[in-house]
């Protein structure tokens, strides 16, 4: 089969409404893309999904939801105002602007010219000011990654839970870089939405925790519908590792344009909490940390065998959800030659995934007993809890099938004559993948539906 191209996703995403290029009327912004009807309902599947995984299923997770506009002071000891930087180099003559890994043959890869700027540093975050007065102090930050908020935050969630090592925090949401040069869709972008846990163990056990959550990562990523051969694990050599981190797998997958980062899961030591604390005699710090003048609180945990307060080591599986969408819409869309001259594309999304999960198509659209039916099924499904169903009213019953094998619902409903007219009442069900088709009456559909997704 041949592989799944960019062109192909971006088309499906548009045509479809899944994903739409952000201020299209406008010509488009770069690198900001907004999320259609079905996009919005697949990415919040992928969410559910990653959320049930670390949190509910997992006795040692807890959950945070925090601000996105962050103190400068919180981005100053996390070392990002120094570091997260790219560097980058100006075209003299296009005016053009570029990341110095991405010259080739010291020419512009624009206009060609070879007159080029050195290499400067290019602070990826959105600065902003925070209330009425513009000053130094008044400086926040469009959060760079969703972790920090996690790690200042460290004492309350301990305090309010009473957690003891190991355990994790976990959370989603949006985050913020200027990418110089965004790219590839919604791989490279300046606004995207991140899931990400911090994992606290103690130090010494770092590395055996590094190793385990690779493999739950690589085996949840299996779960989503992701296949092996499309994974590959890569170990970031030390001179390339970012600068909290003592050592970083990166799982990369499969995308249409090559082999690239899907998630990290690094190991960043005691480098945050470390450098949030105020400074203490109580215990060690590392020689990298600030002994913190600003901070208020010591981000430690007492150890209940030794009665000492330790600063927990950190590893950190922090995965891209815009990311996440794009390598399953890789994986799932399959073109079908259906061996009677005809094809049709199917995206194979697992059905926990699926935008919709259960399309209810009439036979007839001008029938009214069979539209009321449609109806009464709609408002006695929606209720399972299986997600969203939706009432398809084109009249078409194959441009139907077609379209919502497009979009990857598992299952499709016809109410047609003989489900009025049959006792007990029937309806055709269809299924994506196989296409076969089975009939059961109305009675049972609940218990078939739960029995199906749940
Ligand atoms: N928290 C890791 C990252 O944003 O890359």
């Amino acid at each position: 089969m041949a592989a799944t191209t960019m062109e192909q996703l971006v088309s499906l995403c548009k045509r479809r409404g899944f994903i739409f290029q952000n201020a299209d009327i406008y010509g488009g912004q770069q690198g900001v893309y907004d999320y259609g009807p079905l996009g919005v309902e697949l990415k919040n599947n992928l969410k559910a999904a990653w959320w049930r995984a670390m949190v509910y299923e997992r006795d040692d997770v807890e959950g945070l939801d925090a601000a996105i506009l962050t103190n400068r002071k919180v981005l100053k000891y996390s070392g990002h105002e120094d570091t997260f930087s790219d560097p980058m180099v100006d075209c003299k003559k296009c005016k053009g602007r570029f990341r110095a890994d991405h010259i080739k043959d010291g020419k512009c890869p624009n206009c060609g010219a070879s007159d080029l700027t050195e290499p400067r540093p290019f602070n990826l975050m959105f600065k902003t000011q925070v209330g009425p007065v513009e000053s130094a102090e008044n400086i926040g930050y469009l959060r760079p990654e969703t972790a920090q908020a996690i790690f200042t935050q460290f004492k309350n969630v301990v305090d309010s839970t009473s957690r003891k090592l190991p355990f994790g925090i976990a959370q989603i949401g949006k985050s913020f870089r200027n990418e110089i040069t965004p790219r590839n869709f919604i791989f490279r972008v300046r606004e995207f939405e991140q899931a990400e846990l911090e994992y606290f163990v103690f130090p010494g056990d770092d590395e055996k925790w590094h190793e385990i959550w690779k493999n739950e990562r690589i085996n949840w990523w299996l779960e989503q519908g992701l296949s092996m051969e499309n994974i590959h694990i890569y170990t970031t050599p030390s001179d390339d590792l970012a600068h909290y981190a003592k050592a970083c797998y990166d799982i990369e997958y499969r995308f249409p344009h090559g082999m690239e980062e899907l998630e990290g899961i690094a190991n960043r030591r005691d480098y945050d909490l470390g450098n949030h604390t105020k400074a203490q005699e109580e215990f060690e710090l590392e020689a990298h940390c600030h002994q913190n003048p600003d901070s208020t609180t010591k981000l430690c945990i007492r150890d209940d065998e030794s009665g000492k307060w330790i600063v927990p080591f950190v590893i950190e599986p922090s995965m891209g959800i815009d990311r996440g969408v794009l390598a399953l819409l890789t994986e799932a869309y399959t073109e079908e030659d259906l061996g009677d001259g005809n094809s049709r594309v199917v995206l194979k999304l697992k059905k926990h995934l699926a935008p919709i999960k259960v399309a209810i198509i009439p036979l007839k659209k001008n029938s009214e007993e069979i539209m009321a039916k449609c109806h009464e099924l709609k408002n006695k499904l929606m209720k399972l809890g299986i997600g969203r169903v939706q009432l398809e009213n084109t009249g078409n019953i194959g441009k139907a099938y077609r379209r919502h094998d497009e979009v990857g619902t598992p299952l499709c409903l016809t109410v047609d004559f003989e489900t009025i007219e049959n006792k007990p009442e029937t309806v055709t069900i269809r299924d994506r993948d196989t296409m076969e088709q089975i009939r059961v009456s109305t009675d049972e559909l609940p218990a078939y539906l739960r029995e199906y997704f749940l």
